[in-house]
Formats: structure tokens, sequence, C-alpha cells
């Protein structure tokens, strides 16, 4: 275990929604939030931030816009998926994704855009429930409702290790607090809020690079 992550989750959703809220207020200049939905992160972005919302749901996406412009956000939310964000190398400070990398088709595709998009020094804040420890009951039950939340939940897979996959990016991870929250009676979801940042040359388009 690295030491950016903690060695204890710390149980209940209001601890969660702390540590989430306090990373995204931390975040600052151009901000792009990716699968942004309706828009329940405007509340804790602080003043100043220049935001920039992806949605690939166009029912979620005019909402959004909405939403957006009620916050005195005026740029239109771009509907494209995360796996290919159309924006230039390097013109983003921020990147802030709220239980997003859950649904994505493919992480380490959506981590390599974040990381292209990024300015060397810029940080990106997730905030996601993951994967239990295999073998253990609430992974089993995980696994059952896959299927179902697939199909339901914005495409949600409940079972994925979101820590691994950034770990295994172009970006380098700062901090990992795990948390768990009961969702039914005895049974904790793991969640976590993950804040990591682009390294000078790390996650540049071979274009870039070349130019
Ligand atoms: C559970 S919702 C979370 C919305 C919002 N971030 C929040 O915290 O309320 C997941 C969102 O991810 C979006 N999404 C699904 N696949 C995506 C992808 N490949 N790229 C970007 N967003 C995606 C969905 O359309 C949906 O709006």
């Amino acid at each position: 275990m690295s030491a950016a992550t903690q060695a204890t989750a710390v149980v209940g959703w209001r601890a969660f929604a702390v540590a989430r809220d306090r990373a995204i207020r931390g975040l600052r200049g151009r901000v792009l939030e990716i699968g942004a939905g309706d828009g329940a992160n405007f509340g804790q972005l602080s003043a100043g931030v220049a935001w920039v919302g992806l949605e690939p749901s166009l029912q979620r996406r005019t909402a959004l816009g909405e939403n957006a412009r009620r916050h005195g956000h005026e740029a239109a939310p771009i509907a494209a998926p995360a796996e290919s964000i159309p924006l230039p190398d390097a013109s983003m400070d921020s990147v802030l994704a709220t239980t997003v990398m859950c649904s994505v088709d493919d992480q380490a595709q959506v981590l390599a855009e974040v990381a292209r998009v990024l300015v060397p020094g810029g940080r990106l804040v997730l905030a996601e429930h993951v994967a239990a420890a295999p073998g253990t009951a609430i992974r089993t039950l995980q696994r059952l409702a896959r299927p179902w939340t697939r199909l339901l939940d914005h495409g949600c897979d409940p079972v994925r290790d979101t820590e691994s996959a950034v770990r295994d990016s172009a970006l380098r991870m700062d901090a990992s607090r795990r948390f768990l929250i009961p969702v039914l009676g005895r049974v904790q979801v793991p969640f976590v809020v993950i804040e990591a940042t682009k390294q000078a040359g790390g996650g540049t388009s071979a274009s870039a690079q070349e130019a």
C-alpha cells in the first residue's frame, strides 16, 4: 500500500461527502467535468473557476446546460464520451469526475485522455464507488447486481478497481481516501476520493511530443 492510501476506511456517507466536496472546492482554473450528469457538483465549485462540462447523454446534457447557465457557466456542455475528449492537449487545469468511472466503457482510455488534456501540474479529482475486496460477501453482491446496474444505471459496473486504474495511468496518485457507505442494513459499499496530478511530460499526445 502506498503512503497516499489511508490504512482504514472511514464509515459513513457524510464523511465521504465532506472529503469529496473539499477536494472539489480545491479545483482551480479551467475545470473539465466529465460525465457531469445534470450538474450535481455546481454548488461545490469555487467561485472563479471556468467550468466546461462533458456529458454524452442528450437528455442529461440538456438539463446540464440549463443548470450550468443558472450557475453562471455559459459554455454549452460538450457532447462526447470521455474516451474521446474533443479538447486540445494541455488545455485544462483540472478534471472532475464523480460516479463516472463506474460507467465509462474504457477506464484506461479515459485516464489517457484526462492526462492529455491536463496541463503539467493539472489535477484530477475522482469520487467513486469501487469493488469490494475479492472473496467478500459484498463483492459477490456487486457481481450479482452488475447485469442490472449495467442495464438500469447509466451502464454502471460496481466491480471496478478504479484506484488501480489511476495508478496504472500516466497520472501521479497523490491521495486515495477510502470510505464504507452502508446501503442495505449491514451491507457497506466501498467508495474512494482520489486526487492525482499530471506530471511534466506525462500523458502528452504523440503529435504534441513531436512538435
Ligand atoms: C451516475 S451518473 C453521475 C453524474 C454526475 N457526475 C453526478 O455525480 O451526479 C454517471 C454519468 O456518466 C455519464 N457517462 C456514461 N458513460 C460515459 C462516458 N463514456 N463518458 C462520459 N460520461 C459518461 C452518464 O451519462 C451519466 O451522466
